[in-house]
């Protein structure tokens, strides 16, 4: 039986005629569904293996039924669109398709990576106060290490933020470890030349655990493996920095992918750009937001940078000109 109905199956000429054999077959009233209903004659020791073979037969039917359909379906399609009387490629005007603007790519190539890693993605506002733009990221009012910053600040201690790190801060002070997140969002400085702009986006990362210990190593490998996947084969580097809020820091640079490190106007001739900065928490940061026996580690980066190495743009200020014909590029 099995095979005559594999044989009709292998002969089918087209798919409405297979789906009459399948029903045929395996239908309410098909013949290998009425064979199971044969079950209650066959003797209780035997039933088992009976049924076994029925279910192994009906398996190796349906396999073989989509299988042909499949081909079957190709083959039909292929006719069809032989016999079609439209030349779709004459039709000369197509739409003008718009396109996702780098940073907004960039962005996201940067968001699905670390949701693929599980991080949460969370939000933080964009006018933020000194206690968590500075005070809580071990920022004190008196520390020069605010001079990095220039800021743009209102009355009433309100200011708009100078990087993502605040997210951190409140993410902490409202969710218990283990925390696993990105920040990414719009940041201020009161900068502007050449390679500044008063407005830029940043992404920054945490991530906190109270069991265990997360250690530089946790970092430099989180670090290594994103890099990796954001510029394919690059070499590495980790310079030890300063950031108020790690203890220890480091900026991250990686190999100039424009020049395979020979030098160019890139890389300013040092064959090597900086990407990143990150670290291990400072303990001083876990006391501002009343944090016991933590470890964890962070990082930050400019995304308008990263677009610019993803995407060979030589001149920052192209990316906030609004120009179609940098968009166009894109499509
Ligand atoms: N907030 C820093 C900046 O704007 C970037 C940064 C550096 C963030 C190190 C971090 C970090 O989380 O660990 O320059």
């Amino acid at each position: 039986m099995v095979d005559k109905w594999l044989e009709n199956i292998k002969k089918c000429k087209s798919s409405t005629n297979l789906d009459d054999i399948r029903i045929k077959i395996l239908g309410k009233n098909g013949e290998l569904t009425n064979m199971f209903a044969d079950m209650k004659n066959i003797p209780n020791e035997n039933k088992k293996e009976f049924a076994k073979n029925l279910n192994e037969q009906k398996i190796n039917i349906t396999k073989a039924i989509e299988g042909r359909k499949i081909s079957l379906i190709k083959q039909e399609t292929k006719r069809k669109l032989k016999s079609s009387a439209i030349d779709v490629s004459k039709y000369n005007m197509p739409p003008d398709i718009g396109a996702l603007h780098p940073i907004t790519s960039t962005m996201n190539q940067i968001i699905n990576y670390f949701t693929s890693l599980n991080y949460e993605v969370i939000d933080g506002p964009l006018i933020e106060d000194d206690f968590h733009n500075f005070e809580a990221l071990n920022l004190p009012t008196y520390h020069p290490a605010r001079d990095m910053q220039d800021t743009f600040y209102f009355n009433d201690n309100k200011l708009l933020r100078t990087h993502t790190s605040p997210v951190q801060i409140r993410t902490m002070l409202t969710q218990k470890p283990p925390i696993r997140m990105i920040a990414p969002g719009k940041v201020f400085r009161r900068d502007f030349d050449i390679t500044h702009t008063p407005m830029f986006n940043q992404v920054e990362g945490l991530v906190v655990q109270d069991e265990g210990h997360i250690s530089f190593a946790n970092l430099k490998h989180t670090m290594q493996e994103f890099l990796i996947n954001m510029f394919g084969d690059v070499d590495i580097r980790f310079r030890p920095s300063f950031f108020p809020f790690t203890e220890p820091s480091a900026e991250v640079d990686i190999s100039c992918p424009f020049c395979q490190q020979k030098g160019c106007q890139i890389c300013s001739k040092t064959g090597w750009l900086e990407v990143l900065g990150c670290g291990v928490v400072d303990q001083n940061v876990f006391e501002k937001v009343a944090l016991k026996n933590c470890s964890g580690f962070a990082f930050g980066l400019g995304v308008e940078r990263f677009a610019m190495l993803l995407h060979k743009i030589p001149d920052l200020r192209t990316l906030f000109q609004s120009d179609v014909r940098l968009l166009r590029q894109f499509r």
